[in-house]
Parts: C-alpha cells; sequence; structure tokens
C-alpha cells in the first residue's frame, strides 16, 4: 500500500482543526494520517489527541520557522487563524502570512484555508449603513481573513478558500445562547430580522475540510462555502423551544443595539450580523447545505445537532 499522506491540521486542539484531527482519524481508509499542531503538546487537549492517534508537534502561528518544521513532509495543510485570541486584525494577518510562506517553502500540495468574506467588496468604508471599525475595516475578523486570500495565491500555494459559517456552538461557548428575560422566559437575541443565518456544528467543519482533501483536484483554486442549514431567528428560537422543551422566544433586536451591547467584539458582530442580514441572498448562496453534504455525509441539520449538544446550552 502506498504511504499515507500527512495532513497537518493548525488549531488541532481547537473548533476546526479539533474537527478535522477526528475526521481523519475516524477514516483510514482516506489514506491519510494527522499531525496536530499545538503550542502545548504536553496540554490534556493535545494528549487526548495523541492517545488518539494522532502525531502531535509544536508550532506557533507567530513563529514561521515552527510551521516550516511542522508542514515538511506534509501533503496538505489546514491552515485557521485565532482573531478572537487577541483581537487584532494585523495579528491576524500576520499568521495567514506565516503559514501562507510556511507553506510554500515546504512545497506542501495542497492548502485549505478557512477564511471568510472581505466585506469591503459590498460595504466599502464610504458605506455609512455601518460604522468604520480601527480606522479600514467593516468586519475586521472577516475582512483581515478575505484580505488573506491573497496571500496564498500571491506565493502561488495551491489552495482551497473554504467559506466556513456561524458555529451552533456559539450557542454554548460563546455566550449567544438563549437568555432569561427579567420575566424569566427565555430569548435568544440576534440582530438579523427575518434574514436566514447559515449555521453548522462545528465539527461538522472538519468533516467538509477532509471532504476537500480527498477531492483535492476538483477543489484546488477555488473558494467553496459550507453550512449544515440556513434558518431564521424564529426558526433557530423554534428548533430551542423543541428541544429544550420550554419557550425560547426569538428577540431580534436592530443592528445599531447590538452594536452598544458592551461586550468585547460586540461592534464588529454587530457589523457582521448586518452584513449577513443586508446581503443575506449573496452571503447564503456562498454557503450551500447541498455542497457541504457531499463533503461529509453526515452533515447534521440544527435539530440534530441541538439534540446532541442542547444539555451543555447556559440557560442562566
Ligand atoms: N465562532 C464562529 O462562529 C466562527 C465561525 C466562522 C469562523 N470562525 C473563526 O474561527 C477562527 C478560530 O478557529 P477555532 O474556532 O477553530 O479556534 P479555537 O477553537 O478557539 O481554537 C484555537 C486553537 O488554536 C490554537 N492556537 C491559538 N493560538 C495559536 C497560535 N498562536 N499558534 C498556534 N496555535 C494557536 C489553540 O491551541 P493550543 O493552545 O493547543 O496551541 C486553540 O486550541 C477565528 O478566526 C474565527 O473568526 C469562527
Amino acid at each position: 500500500m502506498a504511504d499515507k499522506q500527512v495532513i497537518a491540521v493548525v488549531g488541532a486542539t481547537g473548533m476546526q482543526g479539533g474537527g478535522l484531527v477526528r475526521a481523519i482519524l475516524a477514516n483510514p481508509a482516506a489514506g491519510m494520517t494527522v499531525r496536530a499542531l499545538t503550542r502545548d503538546v504536553h496540554s490534556d487537549k493535545a494528549k487526548e489527541l495523541a492517545r488518539l492517534g494522532a502525531e502531535v508537534v509544536a508550532a506557533d502561528v507567530h513563529d514561521v520557522e515552527s510551521l516550516k518544521r511542522a508542514f515538511a513532509g506534509a501533503s496538505g495543510v489546514f491552515c485557521v487563524t485565532f482573531f478572537w485570541a487577541h483581537m487584532s486584525p494585523e495579528k491576524e494577518f500576520a499568521e495567514a502570512e506565516a503559514m501562507a510562506k510556511a507553506a510554500k517553502s515546504t512545497g506542501v500540495r495542497h492548502v485549505v484555508w478557512s477564511t471568510l468574506e472581505d466585506t469591503r467588496r459590498w460595504v466599502p468604508l464610504s458605506d455609512n449603513r455601518m460604522p468604520t471599525l480601527l480606522g479600514k475595516y467593516k468586519v475586521p475578523h472577516f475582512d483581515v481573513k478575505g484580505e488573506a486570500d491573497q496571500l496564498f495565491k500571491q506565493l502561488g500555494v495551491p489552495t482551497t478558500c473554504l467559506l466556513t459559517s456561524f458555529y451552533w456552538d456559539n450557542l454554548i461557548h460563546f455566550g449567544m445562547g438563549p437568555k432569561p428575560g427579567p420575566d424569566g422566559a427565555l430569548a435568544f437575541t440576534l440582530p438579523m430580522g427575518e434574514a436566514r443565518l447559515p449555521g453548522i456544528a462545528a465539527e461538522d467543519i472538519g468533516k467538509c475540510a477532509l471532504g476537500i482533501f480527498k477531492k483535492r483536484d476538483a477543489y484546488l483554486g477555488r473558494t467553496v462555502g459550507i453550512a449544515g442549514e440556513h434558518l431564521t431567528g424564529s426558526q433557530m428560537a423554534a428548533a430551542l423551544t423543541k428541544a429544550l422543551g420550554r419557550e425560547v422566544r426569538y428577540n431580534a433586536v436592530p443592528p445599531e443595539i447590538y452594536r452598544t451591547f458592551g461586550f468585547p467584539g460586540a461592534d464588529d458582530l454587530g457589523n457582521m450580523f448586518q452584513f449577513k442580514r443586508d446581503f443575506n441572498a449573496v452571503f447564503c448562496a456562498a454557503r450551500d447545505p447541498e455542497i457541504a453534504r457531499t463533503l461529509n455525509a453526515g452533515l447534521q441539520t440544527f435539530a440534530q445537532w441541538l439534540e446532541a449538544n442542547k444539555a451543555q446550552i447556559p440557560l442562566s
């Protein structure tokens, strides 16, 4: 049997990368082995990946030499950046640049780059429907990823740009789950009116990435978007009501109000949801669940994700 291809995974102990690591380990027939990158090979999460069968190596996306060592000999690399770790678009751009350079210098055959739209293509800085942030962005954590697509192209790295979607796991880990109002009733807040939010189980992003690595020739040089479903806030609240056995109301606040919520990144996320609302047809069309299902046959719906995860959603 031919040697297995090594897939190096950035963010292997996190949501997107972790899903890919587990997907590769669960699919030995795909002919791939996985190299999990982490800053701390001794952490519990890193040790767990090693126990499952991953090769675990140290690397930091702020250290290009460490990336070159970690990518050496790999046939594929999954690249993701960490905006919320520092909330600096400049740092995020540097992370992408280091990965693109390391992939180029090690001759990687296929990079899957986890990206998002540069919203300034649709909302130029001069457009006052949403505020300009940090002097040159509308949605910093989107815009900088979209801007970084060019880094891979300019260096001639064989790349697939993967447009991801809102993780439903944000209801557990990102403070976006239903919250009790003054009357005790649960409300699910989203500043999107009746527009549809493409969402996905974070674990399914990695599974779709595996599908892209398996279909390298079909996806090289292309941008592909994925989602599990496109649901309105009302539909998500109805699904939550059913899964939790307790009424959850949809609280559709305007983005102007959401931006003032005061938590770190509220302005960035308010602009993000407004972009998704105001350019809903374009945003949804770029993320076809049917395409995602061709990459990952087990793609979950929101109801399926809720059934498996509802107990973890904090309700206070
Ligand atoms: N939340 C959403 O709905 C959503 C949707 C689409 C896209 N995104 C984007 O997803 C990205 C984050 O991906 P994620 O959610 O998979 O991340 P995550 O779950 O927060 O995990 C990040 C992992 O990356 C590692 N890491 C952090 N800084 C690192 C560094 N300097 N060098 C190497 N590894 C580092 C950490 O592992 P170690 O500690 O083991 O090193 C951590 O476990 C963000 O840029 C965000 O904008 C999020």
